[in-house]
């Protein structure tokens, strides 16, 4: 079947199998920021925006996105605020084996973009979907509560980092 969304901004028409999942046809299309982890909804390195919110695209049926629009990081490699996440995933640590850094940067940013709270509580939220293996959470945390300090004007608004 003929599915036409908005990738990252520019209208595609694709050809899919009707049981695909977004997942793979994404990386069929060269998203290869993508991830496949469980591919049971359970890990978030493929999570990529639908029509806004963040999803775990692995348990989107790509029939699902016809006339929607989806993003993946590799449309959003030249947002400031995308930009500013990776840099402080980077400066921070957090991206060690990296298999887990697409899918927290989209989450991150998903949160940001919705202009929910950005203490260290309701960051930690915006990342339980997210299933890191390597750094026990803290750095990316760090990451974001350093973006959020930086986006509110300064670290005196923040609730800290503990
Ligand atoms: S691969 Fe999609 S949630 Fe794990
Ligand atoms: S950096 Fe390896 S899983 Fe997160």
């Amino acid at each position: 079947m003929k599915i036409e969304m908005e990738l990252n901004g520019r209208a595609v028409t694709h050809e899919i199998d009707p049981g695909a999942n977004l997942l793979s046809v994404l990386r069929g299309m060269g998203q290869f920021s993508v991830k496949l982890g469980c591919e049971t909804g359970d890990c978030g390195s493929c999570t990529v925006l639908l029509d806004g919110e963040p999803v775990n695209s692995c348990v989107v049926a790509a029939a699902r996105t016809h006339s929607h629009k989806v993003t993946t990081l590799e449309g959003l490699l030249g947002d400031p605020l995308m930009k500013e996440l990776q840099q402080e995933l980077v400066d921070k640590g957090a991206v060690q084996c990296g298999y887990c850094s697409p899918g927290i940067l989209i989450s991150l940013y998903a949160h940001f973009r919705a202009g929910n709270e950005l203490t260290d509580h309701h960051l930690r939220e915006a990342l339980t979907g997210n299933l890191c293996r390597c750094t026990g959470y803290v750095k990316p945390l760090e990451a974001a509560l350093t973006v959020a300090q930086n986006q509110q004007g300064g670290p005196d608004e923040q609730g800290g980092a503990s």
